[in-house]
C-alpha cells in the first residue's frame, strides 16, 4: 500500500539525517530528492553544459541514470555519493534546480521511483508539488545563524575549511533562490506541520516527526475500519435506538419539525434521499426524524475527531475520501442499496456548496443508475434558528435511468435536475 511521507525544508535543517532515521525506524524507502538534482548538476559540470544551453540539458536529462540506494547515489553507474556535495556542485545546484525541464524531469522521476510504495521524500516542494495527496507532511525549519552553525561545523568535520560569513552567505543565497523560484519554489504546504528545529536536537526532531507519522497511521486504520461494514452487536442496537431516540426528541423540542411527502419513499426497495446542504443539523434531522435508519454519506475526516467518529459508526456513515474516486466507498453505497437500504447524499458536495458556485456533483446519480434505484429529494424549510419550524419535503422518486440516452454530460444533467427539484420543494408552500 502506497504511503507518502514529505519532508520539505531549506538546507540546514537537519532534513536529510531525520528523514533517513525514520526511514530505518518504519522501514520506509527513502528518496533524497536533493541528490538527485545534484546529480544533473554534476553531469552538466562534468560536460561542460551552461545553465543557458537548454538543448544539451534537455539530451543529459533523457539520457542520465540516476541510482539512489540508501546512502549510496550512482550517477551512470558511477557512485558519486561523496562527489555531489562538493563545492562547485553545492554552488550551482539551486540554480540547476530552478530550471523548468529540470524540475519537470525529476518531478516525474520521484513520482516514478515513489509509486505504490512506501517512501519519505525530503525536498523543497514534495508537499506542494510532487505529492500534494501526500499522507504527511512535515515542514522543518531554523533560523539561518543556526543552519549556518550546523553547516560550518559539517564541514569543519569533513576537513572543509570555508569561513562562517561565508557559509552563511551562501545559505541565504540559497535560501533566497529556493524560496523565489518561478518552479519548485520552497514553501510551506497549506497541510504541512511546521517544526522549527532551531533549539531542538536531532533526537528531539526525531521524536515529533515519529509521534506525527503514527498519529497519522493510527488516523487512517480507524478510517479504514469504518470502511468494514460490521453486524450490528445487540449492544449497538441498544445504544443506537437509545441515541437516535434522545437526540429526535431533542431535535423535536428545538425544531418542531413538520415532515411532508414520507409516502414518496419507495417501498420495500433500497433509494437514494437527496438534500440541500446548510449545516450538520439538516443530515441530524434526516436521520434523527425517519423510522428508516438512513446512512448518509461523509467525508472520510469525519472519522478524525472523537464524537463525531463515535456518531459516524454508530449511524453507519459511510466514508468518502475527498480528491480521489474512491472505489471502496462507492462498493460500500452499491452494497447498502442492494440490501434495500436508503442512503443520504448531498450532491452540493460540501455545506452551501451552490452559494459558493460549485458544480452539482453527479455521484448520487452514478450510484441510482447503478443500483437501478430512485432518488427522493428533499426541500428544507426553515432558519435552523432555536425554537422555530424546521420542515422537511420530501418529493416525488426521480428515476434517473430516464436521463441516461447515453449523452456523455446525462450524470451532469440527470444530477441539476436531482438539485432543482430540492430548489423547488425547499420554495414550495406546504
Ligand atoms: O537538499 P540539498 O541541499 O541536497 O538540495 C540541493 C538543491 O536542490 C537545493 O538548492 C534545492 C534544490 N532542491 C529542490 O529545488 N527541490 C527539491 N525537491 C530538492 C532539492
Amino acid at each position: 500500500m502506497s504511503f507518502i511521507i514529505a519532508v520539505d525544508g531549506p538546507s540546514g535543517t537537519g532534513k536529510g539525517t531525520i528523514t533517513k532515521l525514520v526511514a530505518e525506524k518504519f522501514d520506509f524507502q527513502y528518496l533524497d530528492t536533493g541528490a538527485m538534482y545534484r546529480c544533473v548538476t554534476l553531469k552538466m559540470i562534468n560536460e561542460k553544459v551552461s545553465l543557458e544551453n537548454e538543448e544539451k540539458i534537455e539530451e543529459i536529462l533523457k539520457n542520465i541514470k540516476i541510482d539512489l540506494n540508501g546512502d549510496k547515489i550512482y550517477l551512470d553507474d558511477t557512485d558519486v555519493s561523496k562527489r555531489i556535495r562538493e563545492e562547485d556542485v553545492t554552488n550551482l545546484v539551486s540554480q540547476v534546480s530552478h530550471i523548468p525541464i529540470v524540475r519537470t524531469s525529476m518531478v516525474e522521476l520521484q513520482r516514478r521511483i515513489s509509486e505504490g510504495k512506501k517512501v519519505i521524500l525530503d525536498g523543497r516542494d514534495i508537499g506542494t508539488n510532487v505529492f500534494p495527496n501526500a499522507e504527511v507532511k512535515i515542514y522543518l525549519d531554523a533560523s539561518s545563524e543556526e543552519r549556518a552553525k550546523r553547516r560550518f561545523k559539517q564541514n569543519k568535520e569533513k576537513g572543509i575549511d570555508i569561513p562562517f560569513e561565508e557559509v552563511k552567505k551562501n545559505i541565504e543565497f540559497r535560501d533566497n533562490n529556493d524560496k523565489n523560484s518561478k518552479v519548485g519554489a520552497l514553501k510551506k504546504a497549506e497541510d504541512a506541520i511546521y517544526i522549527d528545529t532551531t533549539n531542538l536536537s536531532i533526537k528531539q526532531v526525531e521524536r515529533k516527526v515519529i509521534k506525527i507519522i503514527k498519529k497519522k497511521q493510527k488516523l487512517i486504520k480507524t478510517i479504514d475500519n469504518a470502511y468494514v461494514m460490521t453486524k450490528d452487536t445487540p449492544l449497538k442496537k441498544f445504544t443506537h435506538s437509545f441515541i437516535k431516540g434522545f437526540l429526535g426528541l431533542l431535535y423535536r423540542i428545538v425544531y418542531r419539525p413538520k415532515i411532508v411527502g414520507e409516502e414518496n419513499f419507495p417501498k420495500d426497495e433500497g433509494f437514494i434521499i437527496c438534500s440541500k446542504h446548510i449545516n450538520y443539523l439538516d443530515a441530524a434531522g434526516i436521520i434523527l426524524l425517519n423510522k428508516k435508519n438512513i446512512r448518509f454519506i461523509a467525508k472520510a475526516d469525519l472519522y478524525r475527531f472523537g464524537i463525531l467518529s463515535f456518531l459516524g459508526h454508530l449511524f453507519n456513515i459511510i466514508p468518502v475520501k475527498r480528491g480521489k474516486s474512491d472505489i471502496n466507498s462507492i462498493k460500500l453505497c452499491l452494497k447498502a442499496l442492494k440490501n434495500k437500504e436508503t442512503l443520504g447524499i448531498f450532491p452540493e458536495g460540501t455545506r452551501k456548496g451552490l452559494e459558493k458556485h460549485m458544480k452539482v456533483k453527479n455521484g448520487a446519480v452514478f450510484l441510482a443508475e447503478k443500483a437501478k434505484v430512485k432518488i427522493v429529494p428533499v426541500g428544507i424549510q426553515g432558519s435552523f434558528k432555536p425554537f422555530t419550524r424546521i420542515t422537511f419535503n420530501y418529493g416525488k422518486p426521480i428515476n434517473v435511468h430516464d436521463f441516461n440516452n447515453g449523452d456523455e454530460d446525462w450524470l451532469d444533467k440527470a444530477s441539476e435536475k436531482v438539485m432543482n427539484d430540492i430548489i423547488m420543494l425547499t420554495k414550495e408552500k406546504v
